[in-house]
C-alpha cells in the first residue's frame, strides 16, 4: 500500500494515461494495417481494369524469367481457350486461372499470395502479390503510428509527476507551517493562496490556535497575577522580619537567619515567575529596540565580575563582533545574564569563564563556556524545562533556563546547553539571535 497521497497520485494518474495510450496505440495500429491493406487492394483491382482496357497487350510475350521484383505485384491474362497464359510478367508463377472472381487467396509455388481475378467471356485477368510483402507493408506503415505514443509517454509520466509535485506542494508548505507552531508561535496559518479543499484544515487549525494561545495567555496571566498578589504579602514579612531582628535572643539568631534567608529565596522565586510570565507574552512592539549585544555582554560580565573576583573565577569576554538585533533590550540582557549566572554559579572557586561571540548565518549569538562540573546528558534535554533543576545541592529556582528560552522564542532565537567536548568538563551556553543588519532601522522616516 502507497502511503503518500503523490505517489498514489502520480501512479494513478500514470497508470491511466498509459492505458489510454496503449488502447490508442492498439487500435491507431490496427485501423492503420487494415487501411494499407484496403489501399493495396485498390491498386491490384485498379491495375486488373487497366488490362481490360486492353493494356494487356504492352507485357511482352516472353519476359526474362525472374526478371520481376520480389516485392512487385504479378499480372496474368488468360484467355478462355487455352489453358496457358496468354501473357504474364512472371510466367513461372502458375496462378489458378479458376479462382473465383474477385479476392481470393492460394498458396502458389510454396508462397501465399492474394489474387484479384475479373473474368469476361473471352478473358480472364488476374493481378497477384505475395502476402508476405503486403504484410510486411502494412506492418512498416501501422509501427510508424506508434513512434509518437513511445516518445510521449514517458514525457507525460514526467508531466503527471511534476503537475502532482507542483499541486501538492501547497500541502508539503502548510505541513512545515503547521510543524513550526509551538507555544512560541501561536499564529494563524494563511489562507490565502490555499486550494479550496484545503481551506476548512486551516480554518479548523486556526481556531484551534486561537483557543490554545486564549488558554496560554490566560495561564500566563494567572501565574504574573498569583506572583504580583504574592509579592504584596512577602514584602510585609520581609519588613516584619527585619523589625524583629533586634528583638530575637542570641540563642535563636541563627534559626531566624534561616527563616530570612527563607524569606529571601521565597521573594527571588517569585521574582523569577514573574519575569517568565513576563517573557512568556508578545512582545511590545514600542519597546523593541536596536541593541548593540557586544555592549550587553560587557555589561553582563561587569555585573558578575565583583562575585567572581571575590571567588577566584577567571571570567572574560573574547572574540567580540559587533552586531545588532532588533528586540527588547532588558530580554536579551537577561537572557546573557542568566546565562552568565548559571555559570558562574556551576563553577567552583577558581574556574575559569569565556564569553565568546559568534556571528553564522545571520544570526549571532554569544557562547558562555565554564570550567563547572556540567550537566550529566541524559538530563540535558531537561534543562529548559520550568523548575527543572539537575544539581538541587546549588540554590537555585530551575526557572533561569525557561526564562530564556521564552525570550528567544520572541525573537525566533535559539538557546542551547553542551557538555564541552575538548577536554576539561563544564558546559557551553549559546544564545543566539537574528542579526539586525538595518544601519537606519532605528530612525524615523521622513514624511
Ligand atoms: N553552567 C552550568 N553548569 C552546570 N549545570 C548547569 C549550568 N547551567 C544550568 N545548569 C543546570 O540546569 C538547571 C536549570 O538551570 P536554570 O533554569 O538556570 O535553573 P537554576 O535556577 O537552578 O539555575 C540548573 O539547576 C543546573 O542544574
Ligand atoms: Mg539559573
Amino acid at each position: 500500500m502507497i502511503k503518500s497521497l503523490r505517489n498514489q497520485l502520480v501512479v494513478a494518474l500514470g497508470l491511466l494515461v498509459s492505458m489510454v495510450g496503449v488502447l490508442q496505440g492498439l487500435s491507431s495500429y490496427q485501423l492503420c494495417r487494415n487501411g494499407m491493406s484496403a489501399l493495396l487492394d485498390l491498386r491490384m483491382e485498379q491495375v486488373a481494369l487497366r488490362m481490360r482496357d486492353g493494356f494487356a497487350e504492352g507485357i511482352p510475350a516472353i519476359p526474362a524469367r525472374g526478371s520481376q521484383d520480389a516485392r512487385d505485384i504479378v499480372l496474368t491474362v488468360w484467355k478462355t481457350d487455352s489453358d496457358e497464359p496468354y501473357r504474364s510478367t512472371e510466367p513461372s508463377l502458375a496462378l489458378p486461372k479458376t479462382a473465383p472472381h474477385g479476392y481470393s487467396s492460394a498458396t502458389v509455388n510454396g508462397e501465399a499470395w492474394r489474387i484479384f481475378t475479373i473474368r469476361d467471356s473471352s478473358t480472364t485477368i488476374q493481378v497477384a502479390q505475395r502476402l508476405s510483402v503486403r504484410h510486411e507493408l502494412e506492418e512498416t506503415a501501422a509501427t510508424r503510428t506508434l513512434w509518437p505514443l513511445i516518445v510521449l509517454l514517458p514525457l507525460v509520466w514526467i508531466a503527471v509527476v511534476l503537475v502532482v509535485r507542483r499541486s501538492l506542494y501547497q500541502l508539503n508548505r502548510l505541513g512545515s507551517e503547521v510543524q513550526a507552531i509551538d507555544a512560541g508561535h501561536l499564529k494563524p496559518l494563511q489562507t490565502v493562496g490555499v486550494p479550496t479543499e484545503i481551506e476548512p484544515f486551516i480554518l479548523s487549525i486556526n481556531r484551534m490556535i486561537e483557543r490554545l494561545a486564549q488558554s496560554i495567555d490566560a495561564e500566563r496571566k494567572f501565574i504574573a497575577d498569583a506572583a504580583h498578589e504574592l509579592r504584596t504579602p512577602l514584602t510585609a514579612l520581609q519588613l516584619q522580619a527585619d523589625n524583629l531582628q533586634r528583638d530575637i535572643v542570641p540563642g535563636n539568631q541563627e534559626r531566624f537567619r534561616e527563616l530570612r534567608s527563607g524569606i529571601a529565596r521565597s521573594g527571588s522565586l517569585i521574582t523569577q515567575l514573574l519575569r517568565l510570565a513576563r517573557a512568556d507574552a508578545p512582545v511590545n512592539g514600542t519597546a523593541v529596540a536596536r541593541v548593540d549585544l557586544a555592549a550587553v555582554v560587557t555589561a553582563a560580565v561587569a555585573d558578575v565580575l565583583p562575585i567572581a573576583l571575590q571567588r577566584g573565577i577567571d571570567i572574560g569576554a573574547e572574540k567580540m563582533v559587533s552586531a545588532h538585533v532588533r528586540a527588547v533590550e532588558a530580554d536579551v540582557g537577561m537572557a546573557v545574564r542568566n546565562l552568565v549566572g548559571n555559570a558562574v554559579r556551576y563553577t567552583p572557586d577558581g574556574g575559569t569563564i569565556d564569553l565568546h561571540m559568534r556571528l553564522h548565518d545571520r544570526m549571532v549569538c554569544v557562547e558562555v563556556i565554564d570550567t563547572g562540573p556540567g550537566i550529566a546528558e541524559e538530563l540535558l534535554p531537561r534543562v529548559f524545562d520550568r523548575f527543572f533543576r539537575a544539581n538541587p545541592d546549588i540554590e537555585g529556582s530551575g526557572l533561569g533556563l525557561s526564562i530564556v528560552k521564552a525570550i528567544v522564542a520572541r525573537y525566533d532565537g535559539t538557546v542551547t546547553l553542551r557538555n564541552r567536548v575538548d577536554g576539561p568538563s563544564g558546559i557551553v551556553a549559546a544564545v543566539c539571535f537574528p542579526v539586525d543588519d538595518e544601519e537606519e532601522a532605528n530612525d524615523p522616516q521622513p514624511g
